[in-house]
């Protein structure tokens, strides 16, 4: 099959690609930058450069490949996100949600696409009721200030994917991404903040937080080129847990101390991410893509990932 992905050098992309490419599909990555260009040849696939914010060009690029599938891992988040400015660290992406997906559908509807597959959070359901989550739950509109803007462009983009009249549209929202090249990776950013014990558990750490190992979030991708009906899937682990549990586990495997504990938080941003976050649910994305994570858990992950086990998922 010919599938395009833009994003095709992000944490995700970089693993999906190889992996579209040994399955035998024909890929072409889309990048912003000739200089990344040889990334993406190296990972068996064709590059284009285009930037999605550019419509003209994203469709040019799009009829130039005409790709059966559209694969949209867009987002432009800081290597470091600074909680204080999250709202501000956001608003590329945001846009990017917005503007890019709009783009992106029209110049997949334009090359005559059959399907796009859409990067969406597991971590954006309204944090009310039960803690854990399936799709067909609220996501959570009208925010406070400092994540507002964030989870409505996250509501933008699935429905501008889903609205796509013509295309067999899938959202996966992933939970939040581990391994290689991420943030909580031997050199993430959150690795280096749990290190200097700067990553406290905040009052009771109740938050249920979902996590997926970026080579299964890769591997759901690939299995959806191919599979599924239309619609949303959580591609999570087996294993939402609360902070409380996780990031004990998470600074052990990195070989850090036990992490600090701090009073409960006071701000809107503290409060979400200690206290109220929900976990989700990923039995819809076994039953219907007939797929399963290879690290069930974060447990197992963490480990194998931060060097501390065999590693399975590789
Ligand atoms: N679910 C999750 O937990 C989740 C999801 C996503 C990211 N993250 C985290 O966020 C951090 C950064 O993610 P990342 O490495 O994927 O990097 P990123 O800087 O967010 O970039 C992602 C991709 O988007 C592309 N892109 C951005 N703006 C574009 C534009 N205007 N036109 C075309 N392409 C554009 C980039 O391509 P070029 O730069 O090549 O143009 C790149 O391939 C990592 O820690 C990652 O784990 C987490």
């Amino acid at each position: 099959m010919k599938i395009i992905v833009a994003g095709a050098t992000g944490a995700i992309g970089r693993q999906l690609v190889p992996m579209l490419a040994e399955a035998g599909h024909k890929v072409v990555g889309l990048t912003r930058s000739k200089s990344k260009t040889s990334v993406i040849e190296g990972a068996g696939a064709e590059a284009v450069v285009a930037d999605v914010l550019d419509a003209e060009a994203v469709e040019a690029a799009m009829r130039a490949a005409e790709p059966e599938v559209v694969v949209h891992e867009l987002t432009a988040i800081p290597p470091v996100v600074n909680p204080r400015r999250f709202a501000e660290e956001f608003a590329p992406t945001n846009r990017l949600r917005r503007e890019g997906t709009r783009n992106l559908v029209a110049a997949a509807l334009a090359a005559g696409s059959r399907r796009i597959i859409a990067q969406s959070i597991a971590q954006a359901y309204a944090p009310v009721g039960n803690w854990i989550k399936a799709e067909r739950e609220p996501l959570y509109g009208g925010a406070p200030p400092v994540f507002r803007d964030t989870f409505d462009a996250v509501i933008d983009l699935e429905a501008t994917v889903l609205g796509a009249n013509g295309l067999e549209s899938i959202v996966l929202r992933y939970g939040n991404f581990y391994g290689p090249g991420t943030a909580y990776g031997r050199d993430g950013s959150n690795a280096e903040l749990v290190r200097r014990q700067m990553f406290p558990i905040a009052g009771e750490g109740s938050a249920r937080w979902s996590f997926i190992h970026v080579r299964d979030a890769a591997r759901a991708t690939l299995v959806a080129v191919s599979r599924g009906e239309p619609g949303v899937y959580n591609i999570v682990d087996d294993e939402p847990a609360a902070i409380a549990d996780w990031l004990p586990v998470y600074a052990a495997a990195l070989g850090a101390a036990e992490p600090p504990r701090t009073p409960a938080p006071r701000s809107a941003y503290g409060t979400y991410g200690m206290l109220l976050a929900r976990g989700a649910s990923n039995s819809k994305a076994k039953r219907l893509l007939g797929w399963a994570p290879r690290y069930a858990s974060w447990r197992g992950g963490f480990a194998a990932d931060l060097g501390l086990a065999s590693n399975p998922g590789s």
